[in-house]
């Protein structure tokens, strides 16, 4: 047993039992960040901090959310907006953080993309993430369902109508899907049980597993310089801090974190105080109705492209698309061919698929808002058929991209 002395404060008695100054090294004090980043390297803390909100807001919106169909439209529409105290506030943070969370998701993700920080010892940095969107992707979906207002019902019954296209159709699966013939009640607590329990466990711990893949490799520059983390933290312990690459996470690099914090904070506060209703679709104030289809189904704007993928092809062709559309970035680390780590700007052709994906996938998102008629699905079958031929010539543009002088 390990060998305990008398303790002589609070601190001490738990570091004798718990090591909390060796934990806080490890995680804090020497943890070690390249001097070199800039704000863009601010979006991880800032979506851990909205997931929080998130979860904050809630837990109170669940003391009085009612999972039955015919309860659940005014539970959220009556008794949380007008007779729960600030009910309407803790909506508004929710819905506004929701959606937020996705725009900084993207921003988070195609920071990645540009600086290479996917690439050789970070590939698992990169997959933890993926998992992560695609979970949040689940947990936006069920909690979409949630208000049973038109859009709720009639996007819980596209989405799982894909279960029910083509090849997929089959022995009943999307009635299993559902647990009924048509989105009801057991669809409603089923989707219930997910958003509350299920996925915001499964996000906490990927976003567990997404911080220590980060640890060994740490998080990458903007030059893509290859930091000898050892050497340069010795330099900094030793006092020269002026000339080391590198800072320590607690307090330097999070007093960085917190002050973009403290602007997005500004942004977002704006949002629910005065423009929450863009996070919240009209059509969704009317409750569910199974007789009337709404003129035009679209989905939140983050899952607009992806829409937009499944959408002007037939069904077994369109699953396919959707399907490649939903797995590919995962694999993004083992289809870029190149060793060159760094900015997007550095690296020739790499730089021009790079914003040739970003606009495609902005048209593809701007195509998934409007009617699927006429001269749209034309452009929505050639910009999604384009976003495919993109990916599959990664391995090509990036074995022609020359090495650069310096990288890895
Ligand atoms: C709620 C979700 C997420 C949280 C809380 C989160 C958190 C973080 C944090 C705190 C960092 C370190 C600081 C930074 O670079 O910002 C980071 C880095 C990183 N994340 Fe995430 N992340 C999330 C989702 C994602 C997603 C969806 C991806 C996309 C695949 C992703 C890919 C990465 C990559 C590649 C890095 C390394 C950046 C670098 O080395 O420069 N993350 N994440």
């Amino acid at each position: 047993m390990a060998h305990f002395t008398k303790a002589t404060s609070i601190h001490d008695w738990l570091n004798q039992r718990l090591a909390v100054d060796a934990v806080k090294k490890v995680l804090a004090t020497e943890y070690w960040i390249p001097k070199n980043i800039n704000f863009l390297w601010a979006m991880g803390m800032i979506l851990a901090v909205t997931f929080g909100l998130l979860l904050i807001s809630g837990i109170f919106l669940m003391m009085y959310y009612k999972p039955d169909t015919k309860l659940a439209f005014d539970s959220v529409n009556y008794v949380i907006m007008s007779q729960v105290g600030y009910g309407w506030l803790w909506r508004h943070v929710h819905a506004v953080a929701a959606s937020v969370i996705f725009l900084i998701i993207y921003i988070h993700m195609f920071t990645g993309i540009y600086y290479g920080s996917y690439k050789k010892g970070r590939e698992m940095i990169w997959i933890s993430g993926m998992l992560l969107f695609v979970t949040f992707s689940a947990e936006a979906f069920s909690g979409y369902m949630l208000p049973w207002g038109q859009m709720s019902y009639w996007a819980g019954m596209v989405i799982t109508d894909i279960f029910s296209l083509g090849a997929l159709h089959f022995n009943g699966l999307v009635e299993w899907i559902r647990g009924d013939y048509v989105p009801g009640d057991a669809f409603l607590t089923r989707f219930y049980m997910l958003h509350v329990v299920l996925l915001p466990l499964a996000v906490i711990a990927l976003i567990v597993f997404h911080f220590a893949t980060l640890r060994i490799p740490h998080v990458n520059n903007q030059d893509g310089e290859e930091v000898d983390f050892k050497e340069e933290s010795e330099k900094y312990l030793s006092g020269d801090t002026k000339n080391s690459k590198v800072i320590r996470f607690q307090f330097d690099f999070l007093s960085k974190d917190v002050m973009v914090l403290g602007f997005f904070f500004i942004f977002f506060f704006y949002l629910v105080f005065y423009h929450f209703e863009f996070a919240m679709d009209p059509v969704n104030f009317d409750p569910a109705d199974g007789l009337k289809t709404p003129t035009h189904i679209y989905p939140e704007w983050y899952f607009l492209w992806t829409y937009e993928i499944l959408r002007p092809f037939p069904k077994n062709p369109g699953l396919l698309a959707f399907g490649f559309a939903q797995v590919i970035f995962i694999f993004l680390p083992f289809l870029d061919r190149s060793p060159n780590v760094g900015p997007a700007s550095k690296r020739g052709i790499f730089k021009i698929w790079f914003w040739v994906l970003l606009v495609t996938m902005v048209l593809l998102t701007i195509l998934g808002k409007l009617p699927p008629v006429g001269i749209y699905t034309t452009y929505g079958t050639v910009i999604a058929s384009f976003f495919i031929l993109l990916w599959l010539s990664l391995p090509i543009v990036t074995l022609l991209e020359k090495p650069i002088g310096g990288k890895k």
